[in-house]
C-alpha cells in the first residue's frame, strides 16, 4: 500500500495538531449551543473520531451518506443521498464534518439542504480544502489544511474504496489511476 504513495501531504502529527486546534476552536464557538455533529460517510470516520474527542462540550453525532463520485478521480457534481439522517435537524447547530472539500457541489447541496430543513445553522470542519477544485461558491468554516490540485488518498480518503486505512495523507501515484 505504501508503494503506492508518491510523497506524504499531511504526516500523522500534523492530523494531530490540526485535531488539537479545530477541537478547541469548535468547543469555543459552540459554548451553550445545541451543537449536533453530522459526519458525511465513509470518508470522514478517522477525523470524526478523532476530532469529537478533542470537542469539550456536549455533542449529538448522526452520520450521513452521500455520493458525488462513481469510483473515479473527478467529482460528477451528481450528489446523491443514500442514508439520510434519523432526526429532525430543525432549530439545530449542525457542524458537517468532511474529508475533502473539492469542487464545493457536495458540502454546498447538503447545506443548503439542512438549512432548508429548518436548521439554526449550519458550518463545515473540512480536514482538507482543495480551493483550486472549486466549480461553485463555497467556503468551508473549519479548514485543517489546504493543498494544491493532487489527488490524495489515506486516513479515511479513499481511491476505489482503498487506501482508507493509511494513517496519513499522501498523493497517490499516477500509475494507480492511469492503468
Ligand atoms: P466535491 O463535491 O467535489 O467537493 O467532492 C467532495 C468529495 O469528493 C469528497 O467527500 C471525496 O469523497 C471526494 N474527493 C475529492 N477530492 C478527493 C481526493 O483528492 N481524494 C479522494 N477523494 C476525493
Ligand atoms: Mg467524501
Amino acid at each position: 500500500m505504501q508503494n503506492d504513495i508518491k510523497y506524504v501531504l499531511v504526516s500523522e502529527e500534523k492530523i494531530d495538531e490540526i485535531n488539537n486546534r479545530l477541537g478547541a476552536l469548535i468547543s469555543k464557538d459552540y459554548q451553550g449551543k445545541q451543537l449536533l455533529v453530522v459526519g458525511l460517510l465513509k470518508g470522514c470516520v478517522p477525523f470524526m473520531s478523532d476530532l469529537c474527542k478533542k470537542i469539550t462540550i456536549p455533542m449529538e453525532v448522526e452520520y450521513m451518506s452521500v455520493s458525488s463520485y462513481h469510483g473515479n478521480i473527478s467529482s460528477s457534481g451528481d450528489v446523491k443521498i443514500k442514508k439520510d439522517l434519523d432526526i429532525s435537524v430543525k432549530d439545530r447547530d449542525i457542524l458537517i464534518v468532511e474529508d475533502i472539500v473539492d469542487t464545493g457541489q457536495t458540502l454546498k447541496t447538503i447545506t443548503e439542504l439542512l438549512k432548508y430543513r429548518g436548521a439554526r445553522s449550519v458550518e463545515v470542519a473540512t480536514l482538507i480544502d482543495k480551493p483550486e477544485g472549486r466549480v461553485v461558491d463555497f467556503k468551508p468554516k473549519y479548514v485543517g489544511t489546504t493543498i494544491p490540485k493532487e489527488f490524495v488518498v489515506g486516513y479515511g480518503l479513499d481511491y476505489n474504496e482503498l487506501y482508507r486505512n493509511l494513517p496519513y495523507i499522501g498523493v497517490l501515484k499516477e500509475e494507480i489511476y492511469n492503468k
